[in-house]
């Protein structure tokens, strides 16, 4: 586990390049360099951002990283609308969100695609950021167990100990997105720390120690410092909230 939390902004499809522009100029000026030594702050913007961040980001030596919300496995080739693992890492693209929720509801993701994505990302020297996650209906079964610890072995097939040691896991309870319902810390703490157990069990307890396992679901200014001081949670991935640089730049700044 490294000392420094990982905050990842993902815009999911909000903001126009343009737009994002402003946004990131906005929260640079909000941060200074002691939040970006505590903190890696990365941002997720649609494909149509990737280029403007990243030509800011190095024109300006802003300290942010980069990252995108979705990847095919693919090299290249005739997959009309994807866009290759290769082509994000040469945008300077750290981090891909694979298998998010909203994907598995509504485009039909599984852990087996789920699984192909995260070694073409690993392939190109870039991070996958797993979701994971229950749905209300599981969580009152008493299934959460099972489905997250289900998703993240998917997700980690056929990848080597070293490998599954570099992966973030993003634990995002499905009830908790968007909604303003937040998994309370002790709670996310021990789905968490189960994740890091499937890890360990999986590539053994260095993997486990190293794997970085975030929160994700109604991430606010109000509720992130509760979270960050857990135990296995090691950062957040913050969707509604990173879309208004204020407001990021108060769940960056978590510890004040
Ligand atoms: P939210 O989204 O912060 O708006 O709940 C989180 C996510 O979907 O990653």
């Amino acid at each position: 586990m490294d000392a420094k939390s990982l905050i990842i902004g993902n815009w999911k499809m909000n903001l126009s390049h343009l737009e994002a522009i402003v946004v990131i100029q906005k929260l640079w000026y909000r941060l200074d360099t002691s939040d970006f030594d505590r903190a890696e702050v990365v941002l997720a913007p649609p494909f149509t951002a990737l280029r403007t961040l990243q030509t800011l980001i190095m024109a300006d030596r802003m300290p942010f990283g980069l990252g995108a919300q979705h990847v095919h496995w693919e090299r290249e080739g005739a997959f009309t609308g994807e866009v290759s693992a290769r082509m994000l890492a040469k945008l300077d693209v750290g981090y891909v969100i694979v298998g998010h929720s909203e994907r598995r509801a509504m485009f039909g993701e599984t852990d087996e695609l789920v699984n192909k994505r995260v070694r073409a990302v690993l392939a190109e020297g870039m991070t996958p950021v797993v979701c994971v996650g229950e749905t209300l209906s599981e969580r009152e079964a008493g299934g959460t167990e099972r489905v997250v610890t289900t998703q993240l072995r998917g997700a980690l097939r056929r990848l080597t100990a070293e490998q599954r040691g570099q992966v973030t896991v993003a634990y995002e309870p499905v009830w908790a997105i968007g909604t303003g319902r937040h998994a309370d810390a002790g709670t996310a703490n021990e789905v968490c720390s189960l994740l890091r157990d499937t890890v360990s069990a999986m590539a053994g307890p260095r993997a486990g120690e190293q794997v970085r396992i975030l929160y994700g679901g109604s991430v606010n200014p109000g509720n992130v410092a509760s979270l960050m001081v857990k135990r296995h949670i090691d950062g957040a991935l913050v969707g509604g909230a990173s879309l208004d640089p204020d407001t990021f730049a108060a769940v960056v700044r978590y510890w004040l």
